[in-house]
């Protein structure tokens, strides 16, 4: 989720904020907004667009005014547009807030609001809490500070927020769940707030990052205090930046792909926020839910999409036809619109899009609305193109990804295809109650399951050396690991520009086997479920013909390991769910190798991260 940046003190605050926002400008983001205080006005000015869109639009003379704050939004809800973006501002036009993050119980709070006489102006979740926080203010009297956290008690979601209010001018309030707030303390007892360190560090060393559920109040007067949302004080621990800036900007990592890698634990959960609750056994797709029986119905879906979004989508194919007992196919989207392909109104298409720009895609997508298909959207990039053509459709709530190779993309698109086959699954009664049970109780442990991989890195650097001056490289999966052993290999050729292959296992023999000897690294997917047997007679036959196996299988698995040259061991799981683990290994293979040949690893050569060319 996107940018904040906050600044309470003596200087000017406008172009401390813009310049915080330029410095948050890495994360991605569709429009940007800044609130101001001066004189007791409180003036806020916010467009769609970059941040010297912002600035084209504020003005050559700036704004006025020592407190103040801006936000760089990455929409989740509603889609890119001079409203939306923060900014918001409550009926009273006291207050003004910006947030980072999804109130997942937003829609019951905005009905509860509109009953109370609060009016809204945009689409966002994000405008629920400003009126919230207004109308707590007014009914029980409190302070800001005391109304944001009555507020956030029964708020439901992840946030980082900022909050202003004009009867409070010397006071900003900051407060964080599930999304990171840094505060730097100056050296002239003025204050910064900002979502990670990078538009801090130029102005103090001195920060505390806020924990989950805490509330920070910063007061001209009384300095810093913290609070928790069960109103204990806490005492800031305040600590000493070490880090410099570049670093910063991608959050420690050498580049954004090992960042975006990393963060798949908390993209996949983000995914499944508000739509997964495991609690009342239910799985919930708001931006489908109108059009549910148009899938529960389908007697056919076809899955488009290009490079690794395809190769999400045939992850997609398993899933809807184990789980929801749906006949699928995937088709590129290139070859697609240039057939004369067989689709009409009884069909369902699911157009699957990082980007949501894909030209191929779209076009795609044309040919099969005139022919009267149902067309479902997902998407990481709300408000695009073809989030807006599809009408309805889930987006995934990666996050932005900046990486020219997908990876967090991918993951969260798994999860949504994933929830999408389960919600079908259990309307059509393909799954009963206890199977139904058992595999949303285990998507649910699936982050805790990809942290665990994460920590294989040492020993995938370990044999990302041994295996970098490869000049082939083949990967095998079966069943729900043919597309990962696919997406390993596009990894791989991406931005290593090692030529690999990614097959069924046992098509091997019927070709690619031909390739093998002493110098063919084989990346196999033997996980433990329904093919393993099978895959761990592939492994033999590339052992008999001395190809060198690095296989990915279930932790404890004693009879691959005999075998193979190495095995990373990822935690076991369900077959539905292994892609979402197994491909990890394989993403951080392709980037240690690529480093370690000195590629452009976040920028590979005559690769674009949005293909919006035939
Ligand atoms: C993935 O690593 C590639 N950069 C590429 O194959 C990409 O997945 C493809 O161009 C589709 O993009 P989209 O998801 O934005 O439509
Ligand atoms: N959910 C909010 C919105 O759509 C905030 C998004 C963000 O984190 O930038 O406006």
């Amino acid at each position: 989720m996107c940018g904040i940046v906050a600044y309470l003190g003596d200087k000017d605050a406008y172009p401390i904020l813009i310049n915080g926002l330029r410095r948050l400008e890495y994360r991605g983001y569709d429009s940007s907004g800044v609130a101001m205080m001066d004189g007791g006005v409180l003036n806020i000015q916010k467009c769609q667009g970059k941040v010297s869109d912002l600035e084209a639009h504020v003005g050559s003379q700036g704004m006025k005014g020592t407190a103040g704050m801006g936000h760089t939004r990455w929409a989740t809800h509603g889609p890119p547009n001079d409203i939306n973006a923060h900014p918001h501002r409550s009926t009273s036009g006291d207050l003004a807030l910006i947030h980072n993050g999804i109130i997942e119980n937003y829609a019951a709070i905005k009905e509860e609001l509109m009953h109370r006489g609060h009016t809204f102006k945009s689409d966002t979740d994000t405008e629920v809490l400003v009126h919230l926080i207004d109308d707590i203010q007014r009914s029980e009297g409190v302070d800001i500070a005391e109304a944001v956290r009555l507020a956030l008690v029964s708020v439901v979601g992840a946030y980082a927020i900022v909050v202003m209010d004009r009867k409070e001018p010397d006071l900003l309030v900051a407060a964080r769940k599930s999304s990171p707030l840094v505060i730097g303390i100056g050296d002239h007892g003025d204050h910064f707030v900002a979502s990670d360190a990078t538009p801090i560090v130029e102005h103090t060393k001195n920060v505390v990052y806020l924990e989950d559920g805490e509330i920070a109040v910063m007061d001209r007067v009384n300095g810093l205090k913290v609070r928790n949302i069960k109103n204990q004080v806490k005492t800031p621990f305040i600590q000493e930046l070490e880090m410099h800036l570049e670093a910063l900007e991608k959050g420690g990592y050498d580049h954004f792909m090992l960042k975006e890698i990393h963060e798949q634990p908390r993209s996949i959960r983000d995914s499944m926020r508000g739509r997964l609750n495991v609690t009342k056994g239910e799985v919930v797709l708001g931006g489908i839910k109108d059009h549910e029986q148009k899938l529960v119905n389908a007697k056919r879906i076809l899955i488009l999409g290009c490079g690794t979004s395809w190769h999400a989508g045939l992850v997609g194919e398993y899933l809807f036809e184990e789980l929801a007992r749906i006949p699928v196919e995937v088709e590129y989207a290139s070859e697609f619109r240039y057939r004369n392909p067989i689709v009409g109104e009884d069909d369902v298409v699911i157009a699957i899009s990082q980007s949501g720009e894909t030209a191929d895609t779209m076009a795609a997508i044309e040919l099969a609305k005139s022919k009267g298909a149902t067309i479902f959207g997902i998407c990481n990039v709300v408000g695009s193109s073809i989030a807006r053509v599809t009408g309805a459709g889930s987006y995934t709530h990666a996050g932005p990804e900046i990486g020219v190779a997908s990876t967090k993309a991918f993951t969260a698109q798994v999860t949504v295809l994933t929830l999408m086959a389960l919600m079908i699954g259990q309307r059509k009664g393909t799954i009963n109650s206890s199977q139904f049970h058992r595999l949303i109780h285990e998507l649910d442990s699936i982050p805790d399951k990809v942290q665990q991989v994460l920590l294989k890195e040492p020993q995938i650097q370990y044999i990302a050396d041994i295996y970098k001056d490869a000049g082939n490289a083949l990967y095998l999966g079966r069943g729900y690991s043919f597309p990962v052993a696919l997406e390993g290999a596009l990894k791989l050729k991406e931005i290593s520009y090692i030529h690999a292959e990614g097959y069924p296992a046992a098509e091997m023999k019927h070709g690619p086997i031909a390739l093998i000897d002493e110098a063919m690294p084989v990346f196999v997917i033997a996980t433990k479920g329904a093919s393993y047997e099978k895959v761990v007679s592939n492994i033999q036959e590339v052992k008999a013909r001395k190809g060198k196996i690095i296989a990915i299988v279930t932790e404890g698995d004693q009879v691959v390991k005999g075998m193979a040259d190495h095995v990373i061991e990822i935690p076991d799981t369900l077959d539905p769910f292994v892609p979402l683990l197994s491909v990890v290994p394989l993403q951080l293979i392709s980037y240690h190798i690529a480093v370690m040949r000195g590629c452009n690893v976040d920028q590979p050569r005559n690769l674009a991260k949005s293909v919006t060319v035939e």
